[in-house]
């Protein structure tokens, strides 16, 4: 029987028929490279050489002081080239697509972030590029955009639906339909049909890796917790692979938006909100109404807006393997504010929400213990967003006057 790609009752493939041939040498390919040592070596010598892997663990003094308990370590996946861990997995996606001898590669895109490094990618192996984005999320991330095409991508922006990720991954999928021959789809996170979560959390295990080599190192013992966002859940699977075997408490933090009772969130797995079901080919929890029409969801950080979450996060939910707890729009905010002013680091808002929930548990923990957050990414690219929630006035006059540039 083939593998499907199960995890619990989670996951699977739900495919149309005409994807199946595809997905099918997908799988091959993948299982290939997976138990190919040399693969994992050319991998991991190529992010270091173009990615600046392995990025660093650091330790963050002064918010440790600040809140008088746990000891802070900060995985700074905001150093990878393009800003965000979503390096990890495009640059393992994009080795494969040249073993399989595929020149035109499709993504979909919330924050842009992976949209980005899905472009870079492409500029580097020499495929043709089109990302898919939601037209809510292509105002939102105006800059990320303007990078995509600058590398040379297509971007489409799409107007079905609520017009934000969810769309912009149906819109992909369309595309590869029609294009099966000469396209590869690189999935940006782990969710999506078998083997998309296998495979982005095994490009994403890098960070798990490192991460538990380098606090051995420094400190001689394990963290108690490790925090990471989830969105779809790759960071989080990449983080916490390192530990899976280790008596350490893994902590995923969803959006709470403008919290959980307002129904204006995206917590999938910490709200009473979401249910089992199928979409996009593949059983998760997704937010969704009795129909099984997707809810609207809210969040302050485009790359946390997501119905669904990984079929491995969701088993991991049920079987009490991790935790997951939400951190609001407000509390992302000053958790932001704080990690700028007191370390000199600026975590991306989807980063935010697992340093807001750490900021929470940190000050009841001991002295003795360590945790690790994981800053998936840097926050240079929210810069609007952060401007308008903070209500910066020097910005807003500088936005006024550079408008009156472009006026005639
Ligand atoms: C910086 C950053 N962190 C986290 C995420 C969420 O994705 P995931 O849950 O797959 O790590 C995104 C998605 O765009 C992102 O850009």
């Amino acid at each position: 029987m083939k593998d499907r790609g199960y995890y619990g009752p989670f996951g699977g493939a739900f495919l149309p028929e005409i994807l199946v041939a595809t997905f099918d040498e997908l799988v091959a390919r993948f299982r290939e490279i997976k138990n190919d040592p040399a693969f994992w070596e050319e991998y991991v010598s190529l992010m270091s050489s173009y990615s600046c892997r392995a990025t660093p663990l650091t330790y963050a003094e002064n918010l440790t002081r600040h809140f008088g308990g746990a000891k802070i370590y900060i995985k700074r996946e905001d150093l990878n080239h393009t800003g965000a861990h979503k390096a990890n997995n495009v640059m393992g996606q994009g080795l494969m697509v040249r073993k399989m001898g595929k020149k035109r590669v499709i993504a979909e895109t919330g924050a842009g972030q992976h949209g980005v490094a899905t472009a870079t990618m492409a500029a580097k192996f020499g495929f043709d590029c089109t990302i898919y984005m939601g037209e809510v999320d292509v105002l939102r991330q105006r800059p990320n955009v303007f990078w995509m095409e600058q590398l040379g991508a297509e971007v489409i922006p799409v107007k079905d639906g609520t017009r934000i990720l969810k769309d912009a991954i149906n819109e992909a999928f369309r595309d590869w339909v029609t294009n099966m021959d000469t396209t590869h789809y690189v999935l940006g996170t782990a969710c999506g049909p078998h083997p998309f979560p296998e495979m982005v959390s095994y490009f994403q295990s890098i960070i798990g890796k490192e991460a538990r080599k380098q606090i051995l190192d420094v400190e001689g013992k394990l963290p108690s917790r490790v925090y990471a966002c989830v969105g779809g859940g790759s960071n989080a699977m990449g983080i916490f692979s390192g530990f899976l075997e280790d008596p350490v408490e893994l902590v995923g933090v969803e959006a709470g938006g403008k919290g959980i009772a307002s129904g204006l969130h995206a917590s999938r797995l910490c709200s009473q909100d979401a249910s089992p079901g199928i979409a996009q080919g593949y059983k998760t929890y997704f937010l969704q109404d009795d129909d099984g029409q997707m809810k609207e969801t809210h969040s302050i950080s485009a790359g946390l807006d997501y119905v669904g979450v990984s079929p491995i996060l969701a088993r991991m939910h049920d079987e009490k393997k991790a935790r997951f707890e939400y951190a609001t729009d407000d509390e992302v905010v000053a958790a932001l504010k704080l990690t700028m002013q007191k370390e000199g680091i600026i975590p991306a808002l989807e980063s935010s929400h697992a340093f807001a929930r750490a900021f929470k548990e940190a000050p009841e923990m001991s002295k003795d213990e360590i945790i690790i957050i994981n800053q998936s990414g840097r926050g240079d690219k929210d810069i609007f967003t952060v401007a308008d929630a903070i209500g910066d006035p020097k910005w807003k006059d500088f936005i006024r006057s550079k408008a009156g540039e472009y006026n005639d």
